[in-house]
């Protein structure tokens, strides 16, 4: 049995913290040092509630205990990122992080330590700074900077999980021996503490283990996505009542009317946003967003909210700037409706997993014959895969956590598999012709239309999580003109 890891505790000792890198703290006086030490009233939270999802996490960990007894697994939320100089990105804590604690404290720790009968989790935490040293001060990091944490005692009574102090940890994880996995790519100081005890191979298949264990939705995280769907369907109603106001600006004032949405309903959006007017619709991933709205012209928005809980929708609708398709627009919007039904029609539980996207690659297919764009029969153009001239991408994915979820589950386990309830996937078939694709009459040109919806499998067919949103072109217009007044 690997020994386990006894991280000693902070030195109380250690030398006061006297001033800050960029010396804007050199010569605090002994006085004032003394006077920042006391005066601080005891702000500890006992009888604390565990958070919602605590059930479902500490089934998902035991779940992963399962899969690797007797060794040390060691899941780092990640680290802050410098955006320029002193200022960095906002935080998003690791999928595989939040996934097993609900925790999202950056430079958290989750380490399973391997004991008889399975694993002992523990979270290493930067704990509530100290008073005595000035830290709490003084220190970037300290509260008086960045905000009351909450205490390990506070923290392992939200969670469920004990609680150590982070800082210990990378010398605790150098001294111990036995077998060790870790997931990658999120904190480079934990990486460079286990480099001699780890392999990229089996680090690799822990990382595959907890994409493929997100592949089925718990209750939790099925509530959670219906949550981000309907924000992500309220912030679609603030942009389309907010056109003029783009048209008479930009591309920007969707992506920050939908962001507002995001940041006050959730915590960010859960993927930039594609807020693509008129010829941007054919460019798949159109973020810069700076282009002209203009009446006339359909908008594709492809945009999803992330909950605070870290799941995400990934909605997409392509609406008419001035609430009506012209013909062209419906003629296309209508064969993307088709596909989209086809597409949808194949999910349900039993179903190969490659059906919804062969249901509608079909009707695409046969709608580009039918227009005359390519030779048919449809039967051909799906074997030569000349749809993909205007097809470009595949039909949908799964969707969780991550927008792409599960993206390191084996082929066997994921794009070769069968539906199962609980899984949940996008499907979003698109049509695009390019402003300069000579081989479409001109009518067709810069106009791309894709329709995505969220969809759950469920025991006997499936479920559109994103349904609070119309998607037939009559239906959309009356939508529209409803929240236009
Ligand atoms: N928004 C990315 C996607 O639809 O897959
Ligand atoms: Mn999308
Ligand atoms: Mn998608």
């Amino acid at each position: 049995m690997a020994e386990e890891l006894t991280p000693e505790t902070p030195d109380e000792a250690e030398e006061p913290i006297k001033q800050r890198k960029n010396g804007l703290y050199q010569g605090v006086s002994d006085e004032l040092a003394e006077n920042m030490k006391s005066g601080w009233a005891d702000t500890e939270l006992t009888g604390l509630a565990p958070i919602a999802q605590a059930a479902h996490t500490a089934d998902r960990r035991a779940a992963l205990s399962a899969r690797f007894p007797g060794e040390r697994l060691v899941i780092p939320a990640g680290n802050l990122k410098t955006r320029s100089n002193d200022t960095e990105y906002s935080f998003r804590a690791s999928t595989e992080y939040a996934y097993l604690t609900g925790d999202q404290t950056h430079d958290g720790v989750l380490v399973l330590e391997p004991v008889k009968n399975g694993h002992e989790a523990t979270i290493y935490l930067l704990p509530r700074s100290n008073r005595e040293n000035g830290e709490f001060w003084l220190d970037g990091m300290g509260e008086l900077w960045v905000g009351r944490r909450n205490s390990l005692a506070e923290a392992e009574q939200l969670l469920g999980i004990p609680a150590k102090d982070v800082r210990e940890l990378p010398q605790a994880l150098k001294d111990a021996t036995g077998s060790v996995r870790a997931v990658r790519g999120h904190d480079a100081g934990i990486e460079a503490a286990l480099t001699d005890k780890v392999t990229a191979e089996r680090d690799e298949e822990l990382r595959v283990y907890l994409s493929e264990a997100r592949l089925i939705k718990d209750a939790f995280e099925v509530a959670e996505l219906q949550k981000a769907c309907d924000s992500t369907a309220r912030g679609f109603e603030d942009v389309v009542k907010v056109l003029d106001k783009a048209e008479a600006t930009s591309e920007r004032y969707i992506e920050g009317t939908f962001f507002l949405r995001a940041r006050v309903e959730g915590n960010d959006v859960g993927y930039g946003s594609i807020c693509a007017a008129g010829p941007h619709a054919c460019t798949l991933h159109w973020v810069r967003n700076d282009g002209a709205v203009r009446s006339g012209d359909l908008l594709l928005l492809d945009a999803g909210v992330e909950t605070t809980e870290l799941y995400t929708a990934d909605v997409t609708r392509t609406l008419p700037i001035n609430g009506r398709y012209t013909d062209i627009q419906r003629k296309i919007y209508d064969a993307v409706y088709e596909a989209q039904e086809a597409g949808i029609a194949a999910v349900k539980p039993g179903a190969a997993y490659r059906d919804f996207h062969d249901a509608a690659q079909r009707v695409l297919a046969e709608k580009l014959v039918e227009w005359g764009l390519v030779e048919g029969p449809a039967e051909r153009v799906l074997e030569l895969g000349l749809q993909r001239r205007w097809t470009l991408h595949g039909t949908g994915h799964m969707l969780g956590m991550d927008v792409h979820d599960c993206a390191a589950a084996r082929t066997e386990a994921y794009v070769d598999t069968t539906l199962e309830p609980g899984m949940c996937l996008t499907v979003e078939p698109g049509l695009y012709f390019q402003a300069d694709d000579l081989t479409v009459p001109e009518e067709y040109r810069g106009i791309g239309v894709r329709i995505e919806d969220d969809i759950l499998v469920t025991e006997d067919g499936n479920r559109n999580l994103s349904d609070a949103l119309p998607r037939r072109s009559d239906e959309v217009e009356a939508w529209m003109a409803g929240l236009k007044g």
